[in-house]
């Protein structure tokens, strides 16, 4: 409808595009407002002439058109009445639409997503939830939109830190506690490492001895090293697998230690690379920038190195239109001197195609979280004790449910996901369980019981299929009307998320869309005698059903049929 009054408009003046017009059109606060509005303030300044004026002028050209009941002109404003027939049936169809809500806009593109990418023997902590959380539903999102995204996984696998776990699982530590307890024992080694380097600081040069082991193949080092990742991996996968998330390529820093000489090559026959303390760096006075450290004084590549052999490594693999990375805020220094590096190696594509996607802390105040050994946090215990949780909600509410593991899986794994991705993502997330396990807020649990009641209601209509042989006359209510306006957002809405790489915009949505079907589904039975209205009715109900499920999904959370 917004789309065949932008036409109507862009007939009857000039001066503006079609572009212009559309994202001048208004949703008028209220019904008795119309259902659209156009303000003709910026006519006024091209045509000399009061806005007034102009819209009663555009008002009259327009006359009389078979899907406008009523153009009414308030002050500067053209209010559309839009025939609400003609309206609700374009919207009923849209939304019944295989791809709803997608586009074909990516076809043909490719998107890297960097993202999760944890620290080999290190725990997977609050923080690499948020990012695998974002860059799951950013992948989402943009497959929604026809890209081909690549997810991978660029594992913290690298560095001087593992010569130093050698050294510590030589001296103190044992294959079964290893074997036993995993990445925890390894963290625990690699404290002790830290301990006792400080009374013993020759270990330091043992650990850099073991590192540089690693760097010219060894083979000893190497198995050790591996083993260390293998076990971290199996670890880190039982928290994807928790989340339902997955990648198409596990390339952490390691991949990438054959290629780092070609950068520091290309930076030299730049002329970009320059001597400090021993050190190589990339000066980014000019820019307002820290340099860039290439080679540490020891000859050694660094995090900025693997990085910007992997921007290369991808660009030619991949040939993304655009490779975003997905960390805390923390990393921004980082990224930006990344890709200023990539740039000035004549690169003027890193200016808009590397993009680093931050966001902020997750603050656990209040949040009584279990802990294992050394009093830290692990993202897959936060998710156990959400789905533990709802466990508890359903014995005590619903206790003869089926697949009652699965649901509490989903609702308190969703409800987790939920949490994080409401706010804006650089916002700090808070984790209170009252607030995010509440199943009246906005919240996953809320939008999911909000699903569960939409399939529950069609389950009870015995006979219902859907077609679009439907009286749209009948749902001419604002309940109704006000639904199914909020439902029809959905393509704009992920649009708008992928633009500003923003999931919050479909959670959002999603609360929006489940608040309006409540409120339709207070004033309106739906199971009624009659048929028609019966028919009209559930196939809203239907449309909303699907329209949550697709918005859940796109933030990688599964909506249970029943709860
Ligand atoms: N491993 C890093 C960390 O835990 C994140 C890596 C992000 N990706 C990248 N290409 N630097 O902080």
């Amino acid at each position: 409808m917004k789309n065949k009054i932008t036409e109507l408009i862009a007939n009857n003046i000039e001066g503006l595009s079609k572009d212009e017009i559309f994202s001048l059109i208004e949703i008028p606060p209220k019904p008795e407002l119309g259902d659209f509005a156009f303000p003709c303030f910026r006519l006024a300044k091209t045509m000399h002439k009061a806005p007034q004026m102009i819209a009663s002028d555009i008002k009259e050209k327009i006359g009389d058109v078979d899907f406008i009941d009523r153009i009414d002109v308030q002050g500067a404003y053209l209010n559309f009445f839009a025939n609400k027939n003609i309206y609700i049936k374009n919207m009923v169809d849209a939304a019944l639409e295989e791809n709803f809500g997608g586009s074909t806009v990516g076809n043909g593109k490719t998107i890297c997503i960097d993202y999760s990418s944890p620290n080999v023997a290190k725990n997977f902590h609050v923080g690499h939830l948020r990012t695998t959380i974002i860059g799951n539903s950013l992948y989402k999102i943009f497959s929604k939109l026809g890209y081909k995204v690549v997810r991978i996984n660029h594992l913290g696998d690298w560095g001087t830190q593992f010569g130093k776990l050698i050294v510590a699982y030589k001296a103190w530590g044992n294959e079964d506690a290893v074997k036993k307890d995993g990445v925890a024992e390894l963290m625990k080694l690699y404290v002790k490492f830290h301990e006792e380097a400080e009374k013993k600081p020759e270990l330091n040069d043992e650990a850099r001895a073991w590192f540089n082991r690693m760097e010219n193949g060894d083979q000893e080092a190497l198995d050790i090293w591996q083993w260390f990742k293998d076990i971290s991996i199996v670890e880190y996968k039982r928290t994807y697998d928790l989340l339902g998330m997955d990648f198409d390529y596990y390339l952490g820093e390691s991949f990438y230690r054959d290629k780092t000489d070609a950068i520091v090559a290309k930076l030299k026959s730049a002329n970009l690379l320059m001597e400090s303390d021993g050190a190589n760096i990339v000066n980014l006075d000019d820019y307002d920038m820290a340099p860039c450290l290439i080679l540490k004084n020891d000859g050694s590549s660094i995090y900025a190195t693997r990085d910007l052999a992997a921007v290369f490594y991808r660009k030619e693999t991949y040939d993304f239109s655009k490779c975003l990375y997905v960390t805390g805020q923390e990393q921004k220094l980082h990224f930006a001197q990344v890709f200023k590096v990539v740039e000035l190696l004549g690169n003027e594509w890193a200016k808009d195609e590397l993009i680093h996607i931050p966001y902020g802390l997750v603050s656990l105040e209040g949040a009584k979280l279990s802990t294992r050994s050394g009093n830290i946090i692990y993202a897959e215990d936060i998710l156990l004790e959400a789905v533990a949780k709802i466990k508890d909600i359903i014995e005590e509410k619903n206790p003869d449910i089926e697949d009652k593991e699965e649901t509490a899986k989903k609702i308190g794994v969703g409800a987790v996901i939920f949490n994080d991705l409401y706010n804006q993502r650089i916002k700090d997330v808070s984790f209170k369980w009252e607030k995010l396990l509440n199943f009246d807020g906005e919240t996953g649990p809320y939008v999911q019981y909000t699903y569960a009641r939409c399939a529950s209601i069609l389950r009870k209509l015995d006979g219902f299929c859907v077609d679009t042989d439907i009286d749209y006359n009948v749902l001419d209510d604002g309940d109704a009307l006000a639904l199914l306006k909020e439902i029809s957002r959905f393509p704009k809405v992920v649009a708008d998320a992928a633009e500003k790489y923003e999931p919050s915009v479909v959670a959002r949505f999603a609360v929006d869309v489940a608040q309006a079907f409540n409120k339709f589904y207070n004033s309106n039975r739906i199971n009624v005698d009659d048929e028609v209205v019966r028919k009209a009715r559930a196939t809203v109900v239907y449309i909303t059903k699907n329209t949550i499920k697709n918005a859940m999904l796109l933030l990688g959370i599964e909506c249970p049929e029943r709860m």
